[in-house]
This record gives structure tokens, sequence and C-alpha cells, in this order.
């Protein structure tokens, strides 16, 4: 029976979340911790997963219905069965380092490294972007309707301008004078209840709101130009508005606030939420030579701060026996 491990990044939001599910671009990267995913081709009918990380173990019938924290793995999983015209079941074992519920595209990157452990434990290996569809499948039970971005950039990798329903295209830059320091605010979100918020509020006050919304697509493209240039004092600069942008729109918190504040005033180039807020992480990018600094200031007051290259690897198979 055929055997594959595949690996994908988790990310970071840089610019435009939320703005992005309702069509405005966005610009995520690729960060170097990565969800690793074990297939074994059983012949039988069930799709068992275990999550190392969880603790978890469950089973489901392939092309069945299912519920629970793991079905989503068993969503990818039957999706890359189908795509890869395998008959019968696999058991999928999963073990990442990307924190869950924190807006790092834990869901996401796990449901890519799945497509493609299992399509390549029946011999198939598929393009990044084919992974990222089927993956975006599992997307839609975890999070309602997602803009596609989380899966789109782990599969890829790198830096990706991201337009719902147009596609992405990945952006040519050097980051290595900077690092990305994420800080935790200790507070799970829930992505699809925050995301309902935020479109509830801008039909509401539509001829407010669209304004925002512009705003947001406009800073997005000056952003691609200066990431692409290396012009990270600006790009720095246009975080900050857009973390202006978010508060404008609900989604800060006391927390995240306090954690913008810390890393910026520790020497950020520029610090905001990033993914769906209310919780969850914050994202600073900052001179490599400073991000040491800003991540000392953030772990007085968070449990959990990363210092974090930015990963050119997206989806990746690493080890395939058939
Ligand atoms: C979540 O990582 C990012 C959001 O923009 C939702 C989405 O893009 O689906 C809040």
């Amino acid at each position: 029976m055929g055997r594959a491990v595949a690996s994908a990044p988790g990310k970071t939001i840089l610019f435009g979340e939320h703005f992005v599910v309702a069509g405005e671009p966005a610009i995520a990267v690729a960060v170097g911790l990565r969800a690793r995913v074990e297939a074994v081709l059983t012949g039988g009918r069930e799709i068992e997963v275990e999550s190392r990380n969880l603790g978890l173990r469950a089973s489901f019938t392939v092309g069945g219905d299912g519920g629970g924290p793991l079905y989503p793995v068993a969503v990818a999983a039957a999706e890359a069965l189908r795509e890869a015209g395998i008959e019968g079941g696999v058991r999928v074992v999963v073990d990442s380092e990307i924190p869950p519920a924190a807006g790092m595209g834990s869901s996401a990157a796990v449901a890519v490294a799945t497509v493609a452990a299992v399509a390549a434990a029946g011999g198939v290996e598929l393009e990044p972007g084919r992974v990222s569809e089927l993956a975006y499948r599992a997307e839609e039970v975890v999070h309602g309707k997602p803009s596609g971005i989380d899966n789109t950039v782990s599969a890829l990798g790198g830096a990706v301008l991201y337009r719902k329903g147009v596609g992405a295209r990945s952006l040519e830059a050097d980051f290595s004078p900077v690092s990305i320091v994420l800080a935790d605010t200790g507070r799970p979100r829930n992505t699809g209840e925050m995301v309902r918020r935020v479109l509830e509020l801008r039909d509401a006050f539509p001829e407010v709101l669209g304004h925002v919304y512009r705003a947001a697509g406009a800073l997005v493209e000056r952003a691609a130009v200066h990431l692409e240039r290396g012009e990270f004092e600006a790009l720095g600069r246009l975080m900050n508005v857009n973390h202006g942008l978010l508060s404008a729109v609900g989604v800060s918190t006391v927390e995240i606030e306090e954690l913008v504040y810390r890393a910026r005033e520790a020497g950020a180039l520029g610090a905001k939420l990033t993914g769906a807020g209310g919780g969850g992480f914050i994202v600073a990018l900052a001179w490599r030579e400073s991000a040491g600094k800003v991540a000392e200031a953030l772990r007085e007051v968070s449990g959990r701060v990363y210092v974090a290259p930015v990963e050119a690897v997206g989806v990746r198979v690493e080890e395939r026996d058939i």
C-alpha cells in the first residue's frame, strides 16, 4: 500500500484580511512553521484521521458526512482520493508546528499537506495550484466561505498577492533584511464569526464602509509595489494604516492594541493584527537586527512569540514509498 509524507507552511496576512472576503486584494506570506501529514493507503472503506497535536483520532466513511475537529482533514483526504483515482481508504496522521486558532493558517496548511500526501501515496503528484483548490473544500467546512488566501499561500509559499475569484500572483521579494515577529494575544478567535460580524457592519453602513474597503484595496496595491522594491519602511507604515482600518471594522481588542503598540515602541517598522482578529496573533515587521528587541518587548505580555523567516517553499512531498 502506498505511503507518503507532505508538508505545508502556515501563513501570516501582511495586508488586506477581511477586505479580501469582499473582493479587495490582500498580501500574505508563508512563514517557517509547517504542518506535516503522513498518508498510508489502507484499501479499506474508511478515512482514519489522527492529530498528534490535538491528541485526537476519528474515522469517517469515504464520501460520507461527518463533524468534529478532524472532519475537515477527512474532507481534504477524500478530495485527494477522488482526484488521484484511488479506490479504498487512507490513514492520515497530522503533526503541525503551527499554533491552531491563531490566524496563522493552521487548518489550511493541514488541508494542503493532506491533499498532497494522500495523492502522492497513490502515486500522483499534484500541481500546487490544484492542491490549493482541493484544500479549499476543507477550508469551507472549517470557516464557511473563506476567501481562499490561506490555502493559496500555504500551497505556493513565499509572498502572494491574492484576489478572491481572480487568483494569486507570487510577488518577487527579498525578505532577507527583515524578520517577521508574531505574538499571541492568548485569546483564541473564530474566523467564521469575525468574518460574519465585519460583513454585517458593511451591510449596515454601506456608504461609509465602502470607503474603508476601497482604501484597503488601494493600500494593498501600493504595498505590493513597495514589497517588490524591498522598501520595508514604507511597508511598515502601510501595515500601521492597515491596522487602523481593521480597528475601524471592529476586529481589534485591548490585547491586540497593547501588543501592536509595544512592537512599534520597541522599534518595529510596522505592526498590525493578522488574520481574523478578535484575538489570535499580531504581526510586526522589523529589521533583522531589531527583531530580537521587538520580540523581547512582546514576550513581557505574550505567552507565545515567534521570530519567523518568510518561507519560500510551499507544499512539498517529503517522502514517498509506493
Ligand atoms: C483569515 O485568515 C483571513 C480572513 O480575511 C478571512 C478570509 O480571508 O477568509 C479574515
